[in-house]
């Protein structure tokens, strides 16, 4: 195994487990905030109790508000889970997008980009996103957050589609799913954290928290409720080349956003609070709505082709086997001749008959249905030959 493929597995793992514990914490304590109930009992700083089981024994959970000698000596944060999945995701853009010269970031066949600008417009996009998006809800998101939902929406979409112009389908979904993280991100350590200290010290010292904070806290990290399934949804994006590859490919992660947003507002309205919640039908009808958005977003656009591309003569064995050594081969093969890949990928190999028989219909999927592979079309396949590859498979693949 190489280095970059070792750190690429390492960073991967790390950012799982991490990405699990921030977003399972991150569910769980909005799951709870809308299930607390309330009654007369409770201390006048109470906001709610709830009590679960779990392992054995109850849990017993109050959120209250503390007097100034009540702060306990252990407090427990929950901020590192956030900082290690985007610390390792940041880690694995580099490793996997940044690096081998940003060949999975470009596409030649979208923008003609050197390594050096595409790196740069990647990280430029991420800075300058922050950097509006934050400007955006400090100042005129006070007094206007329903403007500003729509300017954040309407530019997140725009950056959607700006990175599909610049960038490799895979690429500027990763793009998105960075950005979309390091905004996150961006709003757990500029916002959130900083109202639960301003929390802490206000506690220690008798006084009121400035509700400014506390209502931008909330809203950010209402902002992030949102995000969580359209990232998650960019994080597993990468094994569908249907999704990412398709001319249309941005339309179909708009849809996705849209979708998998929706699909937590229900869940979100779901608890009125009080331990009372909505009807199952109220809440599951239009959450499956919302699911059937994001579904039939991908599956209907990305049935949207181009043209049909199978040639009208026959083509034998031995023309197809011609184009595959050619095209294909460089890479795919026990010994790739290829400058970057220098193992198969992903250990599909085109070298004997019987494995290029095995893949046909792989093969028609990456390289006659789509234009997908050649990877970068590196070894300049031609329409022709697309089609040509196309009538092989579509008469049987037969290897005579
Ligand atoms: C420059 C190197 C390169 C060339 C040339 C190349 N590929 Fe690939 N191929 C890759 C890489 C990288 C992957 C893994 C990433 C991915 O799946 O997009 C891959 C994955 C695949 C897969 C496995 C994934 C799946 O969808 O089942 C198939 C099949 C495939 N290529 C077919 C082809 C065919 C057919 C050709 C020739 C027409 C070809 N490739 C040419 C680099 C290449």
């Amino acid at each position: 195994m190489s280095l970059s493929e070792l750190l690429d597995l390492v960073f991967r793992w790390v950012h799982m487990i991490a990405g699990i514990m921030w977003i399972g914490n991150s569910m769980l304590f909005n799951w709870l905030d809308r299930n607390l109930e309330k009654s007369k009992d409770l201390s006048r700083l109470s906001q709610g109790k709830i009590y679960m089981v779990h392992s054995g024994a109850f849990y017993d959970v109050e959120k209250k508000l503390l007097e100034p000698g009540d702060l306990p000596k252990h407090l427990h944060w929950f901020k590192y889970q956030n900082l290690t999945t985007w610390l390792s995701g940041l880690a694995l853009m580099v490793v996997v997008y940044y690096l081998h010269g940003a060949s999975f970031l470009i596409d030649p066949r979208v923008a003609e980009l050197s390594p050096l600008v595409g790196i740069t417009i990647s990280v430029s996009a991420l800075l300058v996103g922050w950097i509006v998006y934050d400007g955006l809800w400090s100042s005129y998101g006070d007094r206007h957050p329903g403007v500003a939902t729509v300017l954040s929406i309407a530019m997140l979409f725009g950056s959607i589609y700006g990175f599909a112009q610049v960038f490799g389908g895979r690429g500027a979904f990763i793009q998105t799913g960075v950005l979309i993280g390091t905004l996150m991100t961006g709003n757990v350590w500029m916002s959130i954290v900083p109202s639960q200290h301003a929390l802490v010290a206000a506690t220690k010292s008798g006084g009121d928290q400035d509700p400014k904070l506390s209502i931008r806290a909330k809203q950010r990290s209402i902002h992030n409720n949102y995000l969580t399934f359209p990232l998650l949804f960019i994080m597993i994006s990468n094994h569908f080349p249907a999704t990412y590859q398709h001319h249309l490919n941005w339309l179909i992660l708009i849809s996705v956003m849209v979708g998998g947003a929706g699909i937590r507002h229900f869940m979100n309205i779901r608890y009125l609070g009080g331990g009372l919640v909505r009807p199952p039908g109220a809440v599951l009808a239009p959450a499956a709505g919302m699911a059937g958005i994001a579904i039939a977003g991908i599956l209907l656009i990305s049935h949207i082709k181009v043209e049909s591309k199978i040639a009208d003569y026959p083509v034998s064995y031995a023309k197809a086997a011609d184009i595959m050594a050619k095209r294909c081969t460089p890479c795919h093969s026990a010994a790739p001749t290829d400058d970057q890949f220098k193992v198969a990928p992903v250990n599909v190999r085109f070298d004997k008959p019987d494995e290029i028989q095995l893949m046909s219909p792989r093969i028609k999927a990456r390289a006659v249905d789509s234009d997908q592979m050649p990877f970068n079309n590196k070894t300049a396949m031609t329409a022709q030959e697309r089609a040509e590859l196309g009538r092989w498979i579509v008469d049987g693949a037969k290897l005579q």
